[in-house]
């Protein structure tokens, strides 16, 4: 950034507070991955940050910050001006990554000139910043909060560098994959639907069946990711990916022969609804396959705190009952021995171990009625 077209005078003084992160990606990665999580941060927080040249920062209808981009993608300046302050001076934040021969990376975050915004208004930087700034931090840090982000950003709406590494070819999912595979049997006249489809794994090996597919995830970074690993069947038009949740579904009524969950059903939050808004989708007598870890995972190296307390597991029983509650017919669940799938999907000897037994997971398989007036033969699952 050319600190002089910042806030002249104030780019040129001392920072009033530093903070540095390493990391192991490129420069370019590194700041657009992380700016993209500060704006969803503030999303969260009911603030706007519009990543443009002479883009907003803003609180409603409050423009309160006007970004300026630096050089080849590695600046970026928010001039800060609290609002109807008249006397108060500007604050700068500003965001620069650089490259270093240790990491790949390294991010820097400077902030200059809040104590005089704070001087203008009365107070004093050190107050505030042990008023406001640092309870905000430890607030962050406490289990709870912590605990929630985590699970989302890992699973529950995953995102950032390593849910995307991850949900692109996620090892232990491939057991459950190739089991629904085999159980469903696809062929080209099915039209199948994934609820949460997290990176696209299973979605892209389905497609191979000549099916046409749909999915619904409610993370857009998984959403994005999916549709970069699936580019060619989304521009041939057999799949569609739309960002939304499990308890609406943004899909027509009737229009689905097949609908999968793998290990993503144990996080929406109103199961009922969820498996009554498949059970729309579907046309009669299409299929569902519900794939879910079983309590004996809680708490077990394959699902730990602080993912444990944080996700239903479902009794066999209990999951059968919400179906046909739901509307579902032919219920069975299934608790299968998952080895021999973790073998055809060549995991590696270690992984696969992780599925000798049963009891880790089961499927759930089910039909939706068929319509009184079609008696026609049923298909086998
Ligand atoms: C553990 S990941 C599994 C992803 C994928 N099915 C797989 O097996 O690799 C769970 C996925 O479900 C999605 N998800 C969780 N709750 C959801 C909800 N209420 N509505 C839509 N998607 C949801 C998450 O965003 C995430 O992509």
């Amino acid at each position: 950034m050319d600190a002089a077209s910042v806030a002249d005078p104030i780019a040129g003084s001392p920072p009033d507070l530093v903070l540095r992160f390493p990391a192991e990606r490129s420069p370019e990665q590194f700041l657009s991955q992380f700016l993209r999580q500060l704006a969803d941060g503030l999303g969260r927080a009911g603030l706007r940050l519009e990543l443009r040249e002479g883009g907003a920062l803003s609180e409603g209808d409050t423009r309160f910050g006007s970004v300026v981009l630096g050089p080849e993608n590695r600046e970026i300046g928010v001039e800060i001006r609290p609002v109807n302050w008249a006397e108060s001076p500007p604050a700068l934040l500003s965001l620069r990554v650089e490259p270093t021969a240790r990491t790949g990376s390294e991010l820097t975050i400077e902030v200059r000139g809040w104590p005089k915004v704070l001087e203008a208004a009365g107070g004093t930087f050190e107050e505030w910043t042990a008023a406001a700034l640092l309870p905000a931090v430890l607030r962050e840090l406490a289990p709870g909060p912590l605990g929630e982000w985590v699970m989302d950003q890992q699973a529950r709406r995953p995102a950032g560098a390593a849910a995307v590494e991850t949900y692109r070819d996620p090892t232990y999912h491939w057991p459950g994959f190739l089991l629904i595979r085999d159980r469903l049997r696809l062929t080209p006249n099915d039209r199948l639907l994934e609820v949460g489809f997290g990176g696209g794994a299973f979605l892209k090996r389905a497609l191979e069946s000549g099916c046409s597919a749909s999915g619904v995830d409610h993370s857009p970074e998984m959403v994005r990711l999916a549709g970069v690993e699936n580019r060619a069947a989304v521009e041939a038009g057999r799949l569609r990916l739309f960002e939304g949740d499990a308890g609406a579904l943004p899909v027509p009524g009737d229009a689905f022969t097949a609908c999968v969950c793998p290990i993503a059903f144990s996080f929406f939050p109103d199961p009922s609804a969820s498996l009554g808004k498949m059970l729309r989708a579907l046309r009669p007598d299409g299929r569902l396959a519900l794939f879910v870890e079983t309590a004996a995972l809680r708490g077990s190296p394959a699902s730990p705190e602080p993912f444990a307390s944080r996700s239903r597991f479902y009794e066999p029983g209990e999951l059968a009952e919400l179906a046909r509650s739901a509307g579902f017919t032919d219920v069975r669940v299934e608790e299968p021995a998952l080895l021999p799938y973790a073998r055809a999907a060549h995991l590696p000897q270690e992984v696969a171990s992780a599925f000798e037994g049963t009891g880790g997971a089961m499927l759930l398989l089910a039909r939706k009625p068929r319509a009184r007036s079609e008696d026609l033969p049923r298909t086998e699952h």
